[in-house]
C-alpha cells in the first residue's frame, strides 16, 4: 500500500525541538493576559459560513478567496474559522456573557485556516493568539489592549518591532472617504487589476488589501482616511495617542493602514516586525464596535487583536531567544538485569511525583544500549541498578559531564531527599 506521508501544502507539523519553545511562548502570554484580566476561551474550528461572511465581509479576500467552505453530511455550509473574533463574539453572544459584569476580557489561542499562497511566515494553518474586549467604547480601553500586546511582546524578549496606528473612523466618516477614493480610483481605473476593478464596483478599499504593484502605486496617491474622521473619531482617536504618549509607548501614525476584515472601525493597529526586507505583521487588530449588531445581538462595542504564534516564533528564533527549559531528562536509571527493572520503575516514578524528569529502559535493551541512548538523550545523571545494588540497597549516581559519583540509598524516600540534594547542592554536600 502506498504511505500516505505527506502534510497539506501550507500546513505544519510541530515537533520537539520546537514545541517546547511553542508551548512557553503560549504560556507567558496567557500570564501576561491574565495580568490584564482576560479569561482563556475556546470555541470550535468549525462555525457555519454565514458568521464569517457577515462578519470579515464578503467582499474581504478573506470571503472570496481563502476560506476553507464545504457542505457537512447534513448538507449545512460550513467553515473552517480564518480568525477568532466572530467566534469569539458569536459564543458571547449566544452564552449570554454581554450581560455579566463589563468590561468582558476573553483571550484564545486558536487554529485559523486561509487559502493563501504559503510563504515564510504565511501558512494555511496557522494559530492566533487573540485577545478579545467588550462593552467599552472609551479610548482607554484601546490604549489598554495595545499596552497589553505591547507587555507580551516585551516579556517574550522580542525586538525591532514597532507599533502603526491609525483610526478609520466610524461609518459616517467612511461614507464620505469612501466617496473620495472611488473617484480616485475611477480616475486610474484603467491602471487597475482585474480584481481591483471588481473592488471598486464593490468595495473601494478593499482596494488597499491588494498586492499588485500598479495597484499599490494608485494607492500611495490616495486621500487618507484621517483627513475625513467626524468629531467623535477625531476626538477618540486623540485620546488614545494621549493614553499611550503617556504610558511611554512609542507608535506612529500609519494613515495607510486600514485592515483586510469589514468589521473594524475607528482605532486599528498593527506591530510590525522590522526585519531589513519587507515588513512582517505579528499582530494586528482594532475595534469593531458595530459586529455584534451585524450578527444580530445588542450593541456591544468591542476591540481585540490577534497575535501570529509562527510569526513570533519565526522572530525569536531568528533573535536566538530561547527559553531555559531543559528538555533532556535529569536522571536515566538503568538496568543490569531483569530483577533490577521493578526497582528502577518505583525510583523513576517516585522521582517524576516529585517533578524530576527521569527515564529508565521501556525498551528490554541490554546495559550497554540503554547507556548509549542514556548519552544520545542528554541526561544529566546516570544510575546503574543491577544485583549488588538491589542486595545492598546502595547505588551510585554519576553525573555525565564530570564523571563525579555519589552513592545513594535505594530506599525510596532517602533516595528521593539525596536525589534533589544533588541536583540543589551538587556533588559537594555528601
Ligand atoms: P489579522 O491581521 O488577519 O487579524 O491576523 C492577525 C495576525 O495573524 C497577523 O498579524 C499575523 O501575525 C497572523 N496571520 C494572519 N494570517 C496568517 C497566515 N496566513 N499565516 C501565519 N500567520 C498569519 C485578525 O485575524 C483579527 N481577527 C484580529 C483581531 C482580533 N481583530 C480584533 N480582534
Amino acid at each position: 500500500m502506498r504511505l500516505i506521508t505527506n502534510r497539506i501544502r501550507g500546513m505544519q507539523d510541530l515537533l520537539p525541538g520546537n514545541s517546547e519553545n511553542w508551548r512557553i511562548v503560549e504560556k507567558t502570554m496567557c500570564e501576561e493576559a491574565s495580568l490584564h484580566g482576560f479569561k482563556f476561551i475556546r470555541t470550535p474550528a468549525v462555525e457555519h459560513t454565514e458568521l464569517f461572511e457577515r462578519s470579515v465581509g464578503d467582499t474581504s479576500d478573506i470571503a472570496t478567496k481563502e476560506m476553507y467552505t464545504f457542505d457537512d453530511k447534513g448538507g449545512r455550509s460550513v467553515t473552517l474559522r480564518p480568525e477568532g473574533t466572530a467566534g469569539a463574539l458569536r459564543a458571547v453572544l449566544e452564552n449570554g456573557l454581554h450581560n455579566s459584569a463589563l468590561p468582558l476580557k476573553l483571550m484564545y489561542t486558536s487554529s485559523c485556516y486561509r487559502y493563501e499562497k504559503p510563504q515564510s511566515g504565511r501558512y494555511r494553518e496557522f494559530f492566533q493568539f487573540g485577545l478579545e474586549v467588550f462593552g467599552s467604547d472609551f479610548p482607554l480601553a484601546d490604549a489598554e489592549l495595545i499596552i497589553a500586546a505591547e507587555s507580551i511582546i516585551d516579556r517574550l524578549g522580542i525586538k525591532d518591532i514597532s507599533l502603526e496606528i491609525n483610526s478609520i473612523g466610524c461609518s459616517e466618516c467612511r461614507k464620505k472617504y469612501n466617496e473620495a477614493i472611488k473617484n480616485h480610483f475611477a480616475s486610474c481605473e484603467s491602471e487597475l487589476c482585474e480584481t481591483c476593478c471588481g473592488r471598486l464596483k464593490r468595495n473601494s478599499m478593499r482596494i488597499f488589501d491588494c498586492k499588485n504593484e500598479s495597484c499599490k502605486k494608485i494607492c500611495e496617491t490616495s486621500p487618507v482616511i484621517l483627513d475625513f474622521l467626524c468629531d467623535d473619531c477625531q476626538k477618540h482617536f486623540n485620546s488614545l495617542q494621549a493614553y499611550l504618549s503617556g504610558e511611554n509607548i512609542e507608535f506612529t501614525v500609519n494613515p495607510k493602514i486600514v485592515r483586510g476584515l469589514d468589521y473594524y472601525c475607528r482605532t486599528v493597529f498593527e506591530f510590525v516586525w522590522n526585519n531589513g526586507n519587507a515588513p512582517i505583521a505579528v499582530c494586528g487588530g482594532g475595534r469593531y464596535d458595530g459586529l455584534s449588531e451585524i450578527l444580530g445581538g445588542p450593541h456591544l462595542p468591542a476591540l481585540g487583536f490577534g497575535m501570529g504564534m509562527e510569526r513570533i516564533l519565526m522572530i525569536m528564533e531568528s533573535q536566538n531567544i530561547t527559553f531555559g527549559e531543559s528538555t533532556c531528562p535529569q536522571i536515566f536509571v538503568a538496568t543490569a538485569d531483569e530483577n533490577a527493572r521493578p526497582t528502577a520503575i518505583k525510583l523513576v516514578s517516585a522521582l517524576r511525583k516529585s517533578s524530576v524528569y527521569a527515564e529508565t529502559d521501556i525498551m528490554g535493551k541490554n546495559l550497554k544500549p540503554q547507556m548509549k541512548y542514556a548519552d544520545k538523550i542528554k541526561a544529566r545523571y546516570v544510575m546503574v541498578l543491577g544485583d549488588d545494588e538491589i542486595k545492598s540497597g546502595i547505588a551510585k549516581i554519576k553525573e555525565m559531564s564530570t564523571g563525579k559519583e555519589m552513592e545513594v540509598s535505594l530506599d525510596e524516600k532517602n533516595f528521593i531527599s539525596d536525589f534533589l540534594s544533588v541536583q540543589f547542592d551538587g556533588f559537594a554536600i555528601k
